[in-house]
């Protein structure tokens, strides 16, 4: 059956790469660093720059899709995944890498129809990896398949978190929390890598076997969430039900055993969902 979506996948790795480009040049230069929900929740002008490039490429070939980006839900744009073709974009996922110039940031395009995931671009852009997945067709890094590990044995995993930018002590006192208890498993290891996006790829790309985070936003993992699916990986909410992109969390991992047990281990908190009015 002919595939009506590939042109726009095409055309995403195109953007994306061009993206990345943007971002690639701006680290050699000054960058102006400003603060949203608080003073360690960072944006600079290459995020505001490299999503108004995103979206007017895309609007200029697909002018009645519609559009969730991250700088533009911060500048006061709805938030609402609906059953229009429907754009979701991160322009710099890493932001705080990137300001610091570590070495993991990613251009995230991902694209809904009716509500469902069809494909996902990640462009972690300073290791110049492409990766995609494709509804039903599998998942990628620079043309090459992508494979979650095999493993079901929860202490000889590696897991990946994050501490977001959320500093209310009772909030980062449940993310120590919850690493504690994954850790003391015990696993092999946690890791933190600054890119939610770039922690998917890896779980897709069998080099962690999970990955989980409370306080994520829905452009942070819909693109890399077609990835981890397509690499045979599974997705979930922090209490076992399906992934809800608007509901700030996720987990990602090679198999339902190691996301079960994970999800187990999560002390959630509550975050104001994505489409909230
Ligand atoms: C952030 C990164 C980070 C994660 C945060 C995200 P941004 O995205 O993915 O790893 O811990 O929760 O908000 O702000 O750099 O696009």
């Amino acid at each position: 059956m002919a595939d009506p979506w590939q042109n726009a996948m095409d055309y995403a790795v195109a953007v994306a790469r061009k993206a990345g480009a943007v971002i690639r040049h701006a680290l050699q230069n000054d960058m102006m660093i400003m603060c949203k929900s608080s003073s360690v929740d960072l944006v600079t002008k290459t995020d505001q720059k490299v999503e108004e490039l995103i979206l007017s490429s895309i609007k200029e070939k697909f002018p009645t899709h519609s559009f969730i980006g991250e700088e533009s839900v911060s500048a006061g744009q709805p938030c609402v995944l609906t059953e229009s073709p429907t754009w979701i974009i991160d322009p710099v996922d890493g932001t705080t890498n990137f300001v610091h110039g570590f070495p993991f940031v990613a251009v995230c395009i991902g694209f809904a129809v009716s509500k469902e995931l069809v494909f996902g671009v990640v462009y972690s852009c300073m290791e110049d990896k492409m990766y995609t997945g494709r509804t039903g067709k599998g998942a990628f890094c620079n043309g090459e398949p992508l494979h979650v590990s095999k493993q079901t044995d929860i202490r000889q995993c590696l897991v990946i978190s994050e501490f977001g930018s959320n500093r209310e002590p009772q909030v980062v006192s449940k993310i120590f929390s919850t690493m504690k208890k994954i850790l003391c498993i015990p696993v092999h290891g946690v890791r933190s890598i600054g890119s939610a996006a770039i922690n998917m790829c890896l779980v897709a790309s069998g080099s962690a076997e999970a990955y989980y985070e409370m306080g994520i936003h829905c452009w942070d993992i819909a693109a890399a969430s077609v990835i981890v699916k397509e690499a045979g990986g599974v997705l979930m909410d922090a209490e076992g039900g399906p992934l809800d992109l608007m509901s700030r969390q996720v987990v990602a991992a090679n198999n339902r055993t190691i996301a079960e047990r994970i999800a187990k281990e999560i002390e959630a908190f509550p975050a104001k969902r994505d489409d909230a009015p």
